[in-house]
């Protein structure tokens, strides 16, 4: 499996997405800071490993701590997660997986834990985040290989691959559990500008599967809709709204629209973790605006001349009527999504002893 982000002793290890496909290269974060300027700059992208990497982050800032007293180590951990909440605004993931981090150390601190103490506790949660990611992506593909035909057309944008994960993915792992389950698959991915996911990471993955990929540029979904080359549409996602609004990468909406006009199903496969019941709708969706660089250079040569003003929000916002389902690690959730959410969190609370 591709080896997304580690920990490794006294260092965060994660693949440099800016580099891929051309180079395939690790980078060695030994502090907090340099996993949230790495979450910050791209190194890792995608909604849950970006959780993951936040609570690495952490345990890993925190690991390194000089504090003797539990008083002073509690004041460092609560900068550092600060540091890392100010990152990227729009994955839900990222808070949440802090909470967690939160709660764990409430619970440490609560019991009378020494330091020590309290550093393994982090790093077992931020572990725990890490693999159940990883058990989450695999159950969400076997739930979504049931929607994906015998013969699937799959559309995906942006990368939502294990890439953007702890591993396996979410919309690629669906891709994945319906290989797995024997379907004939193939991807047509969206190239996604303005940083490229489709393009870079998503085919990357996907080839490396041997699973057959075509990459379009995202001006051409409407015309392949339309010749009757796409069957099903399925997207990651970086926070859903608790009324079933989903924000993801910027151009989602366009593609959204585009399938109801063709009469294509449109899934968004997503963790609970990345479903925000504290967020009614998606206009109050934070939304991530970039440097103008990213779309006025491509592959470092400028292509916008200088003067032309540039708008990059990072992600757009699909209305809950456009979702046809919602593909968890606990099954497909459909409409009327203000109901099917609320019981998905419901039914894991009644579970919990
Ligand atoms: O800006 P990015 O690359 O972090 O955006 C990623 C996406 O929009 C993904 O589709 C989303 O996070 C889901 S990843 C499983």
């Amino acid at each position: 499996m591709l080896p997304t982000i580690a920990r490794q002793d006294d260092t965060v290890v994660m693949i440099d997405q800016r580099k891929l496909p051309a180079r395939e290269v690790y980078v060695r974060c030994r502090t907090a800071p340099q996993v949230a300027r790495a979450i910050r700059a791209m190194v890792i992208r995608g909604a849950p490993a970006i959780g993951v990497a936040a609570a690495m982050g952490i345990a890993l800032g925190m690991r390194g701590s000089r504090a003797t007293g539990t008083q002073k180590f509690a004041t460092e951990f609560f900068k550092t997660c600060e540091l890392m909440a100010a990152t990227r605004p729009t994955a839900v993931n990222l808070f949440w997986a802090i909470e967690r981090l939160k709660r764990a150390f409430a619970a440490g601190a609560e019991a009378g834990e020494s330091v020590d103490q309290l550093k393994d506790r982090l790093d077992a949660e931020a572990q725990a985040i890490h693999d159940e990611d990883v058990a989450g992506c695999r159950a969400m593909g076997a739930f979504g290989a049931e929607v994906v035909p015998a013969d699937a057309r799959i559309l995906t944008h942006c990368n939502a691959g294990a890439l953007a994960t702890a591993g396996y993915g979410t919309a690629l792992g669906v891709v994945r559990g319906a290989v797995e389950a024997g379907k004939r698959v193939v991807v047509f991915a969206d190239e996604t500008r303005p940083f490229l996911q489709g393009a870079r990471l998503t085919a990357w993955e996907l080839v490396r599967d041997g699973i057959e990929t075509t990459v379009i540029t995202d001006n051409m979904a409407g015309a392949l809709m339309h010749q009757g080359k796409v069957n099903l549409v399925i997207v990651g996602a970086d926070r859903i709204a608790a009324n079933g609004d989903t924000a993801n990468k910027i151009g989602t909406y366009a593609v959204a629209l585009l399938a109801r006009a063709h009469q294509i199903p449109f899934y968004v496969a997503a963790p609970r973790s990345t479903i925000d019941l504290g967020t009614p709708d998606g206009a109050r969706i934070p939304i991530e605006e970039r440097s103008a660089k990213e779309v006025t250079h491509l592959g470092g040569a400028q292509i916008v001349p200088v003067g032309a003003r540039v708008w990059n929000p990072a992600f757009d916002v699909t209305p809950h009527e456009l979702v046809s389902g919602i593909i968890t690690e606990c099954g497909v959730v459909r409409p009327p999504y203000a109901e099917s959410l609320r019981r998905l969190f419901d039914a894991a609370a009644a579970a919990t002893p």
